[in-house]
């Protein structure tokens, strides 16, 4: 089977979030299971020296978009697992500071640079060597491209054109832009229509995924049920509920070979289940680093996130602000985002020294190190639709303190709903005071050395490895080519 993935962020080249992971960990668990993989992917600035070495000469081409001929090259690169990944060069558009905006501002041209993408995708699929039998388009960004595939195999006389999926890792984001960014798409007026990409009188990238995909995922079983209500739909919920059908969730899964703590070059000292001694020195290193006092009894609380509306940052601030004072903690943040919430956190590290860290901005290494440091993560999210921190901290064990939601509530077992395997706290209302309520709960475990134990060694047993949830897009795609 050959199965082309599209998206807008592939690690380890590029990154903002869980996104980056995940396509790049599927995408290596179907190489080496026997898939034949191939990744579109744009060519950012800084990557080359991330890039192992070009294979073949750099392919050029040119689109017409918006009036407009626009030239682009492919880099192939062919990695170990077998992957091979199609970096989509244009600089106009890639080779800048940011992958989506600089500061708080969306670039002007993200309708022109992500359509390019997307087209440039549609080309790679059309000119396989090998053909391609399955098109798997991943967010917004790349939400076009189902459509451009459908059009083509309509219109377009494009006989055996690859099925497609399209998966969704968060509806928040939906690409939306005037209606004048339909040009961009080279598809005749005609297709621009409310069971396409029209939707509140401009053009929506997500939904026409939504609409023209042959098959819809996203990444956990409960967020697939979530997004056909209007509380979690993000406006969508209509266009989804006509499709329920053809929706299904998989959870996400962690790349252990690089999330592991036995042999991780970011991580100062070594530990398993079976000896968890050096999960107490990476605390003390941790505390050392991040100007925490140095105390191995006190409990540590970690957080390490986008700081936006979705991952519930302020709940977390205000349940600092009341537990502070009174309790004996200590927390460390790593994060960047939203400007108000870096204020604040910056304003408890100040008022709390020794007790409240907080380091604004993005570094993968102090990711891994805030994991293996912390007692209990906090993940007070009003949505998730997976979630990789508290996978990754089940495995390191800190603790999850999570909102029951997406994929939080499908991966971190309560004790209230299994004592036995009980991996973390879940909490329900997105309230500052549930949050307090489950952070104090944290705090009564931490009392047990015997019930941190059983929440501990239960979580770091549990595996969530791709080789396993990979199956399960090969058993989808197998679905979507030949029928369940
Ligand atoms: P989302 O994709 O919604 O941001 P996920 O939990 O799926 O949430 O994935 C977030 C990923 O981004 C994780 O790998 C996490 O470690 C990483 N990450 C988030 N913020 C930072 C940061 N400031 N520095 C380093 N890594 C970060
Ligand atoms: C999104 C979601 C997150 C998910 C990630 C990867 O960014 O917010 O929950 O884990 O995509 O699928």
């Amino acid at each position: 089977m050959h199965v082309l993935l599209a998206a807008s962020e592939l690690h380890p080249y590029s990154k903002t979030g869980g996104l980056a992971d995940a396509v790049g960990s599927l995408g290596r668990a179907l190489a080496r299971s026997g898939v034949r993989v191939t990744v579109v992917t744009p060519f950012y600035r800084g990557m080359a020296s991330r890039m192992g070495p070009v294979t073949g000469t750099p392919w050029r081409f040119d689109l017409l978009l918006g009036g407009e001929w626009v030239e682009g090259e492919f880099m192939r690169v062919r990695e170990e697992s077998g992957m091979e990944v199609w970096f989509v060069r244009n600089d106009p558009f890639f080779d800048r500071p940011g992958l989506y905006n600089e500061g708080q501002h969306d670039y002007a041209d993200n309708a022109a640079r992500f359509l390019f993408l997307a087209r440039a995708a549609l080309l790679v699929a059309r000119h396989a060597a090998v053909p391609v039998e399955v098109v798997h388009a991943h967010d917004w960004q790349v939400g076009m491209l189902p459509l451009l595939v459908h059009h083509a195999r309509i219109a377009g006389g494009w006989h055996g054109a690859p099925r497609t999926l399209f998966t969704i890792h968060n509806l928040a984001y939906q690409g939306g832009f005037a209606s004048q960014a339909w040009l961009l798409s080279g598809l005749p007026w005609s297709w621009y229509h409310l069971e396409s990409a029209a939707h509140g009188g401009g053009v929506n990238f997500l939904k026409a995924g939504l609409c023209l995909a042959d098959a819809l995922s996203t990444v956990s079983p409960r967020y697939a049920r979530e997004i056909c209500t209007p509380e979690f739909g993000c406006g969508l919920d209509g266009v989804l509920r006509r499709r329920e059908h053809d929706l299904c969730g998989i959870l996400n899964g962690v790349d252990y070979a690089e999330w592991n703590t036995t042999r991780n070059p970011a991580l100062p000292h070594a530990y398993d289940s079976a000896d968890l001694r050096g999960k107490a020195l990476n605390k003390a290193a941790l505390q050392r680093e991040m100007g925490l006092a140095e105390d191995a009894s006190v409990p540590l609380f970690g957080n390490v996130s986008r700081l936006t509306d979705q991952k519930g940052c302020d709940l977390l601030a205000q349940a600092l602000e009341r537990m502070l004072p009174g309790e004996r903690m200590q927390f460390a943040l790593l994060g960047s985002g939203d400007p108000v919430l870096e204020r604040s956190f910056r304003s408890l590290a100040a008022r709390f020294p020794g007790r409240v860290a907080a380091r604004i901005g993005f570094d993968p290494g102090l990711a891994h190190r805030i994991e293996a440091a912390s007692d209990f993560y906090v993940m007070p999210s009003r949505f998730e639709p997976c979630g990789l921190n508290q996978l990754y901290s089940l495995r390191y064990g800190a603790i999850p303190v999570v909102r029951a939601t997406g994929g939080l509530a499908d991966s971190v077992v309560d004790a209230r709903d299994d004592a036995a395997s009980a991996t973390g706290i879940h909490f329900h209302e997105a309230s500052v005071t549930a949050l307090h309520w489950a952070m104090r709960k944290a705090l009564a475990l931490h009392a047990s050395p015997e019930a941190m134990e059983h929440y501990r060694l239960n979580g770091m047993n549990r595996d969530f490895s791709w080789e396993t949830q990979a199956r399960e897009y090969v058993r989808l795609y197998g679905e979507i080519l030949h029928g369940p």
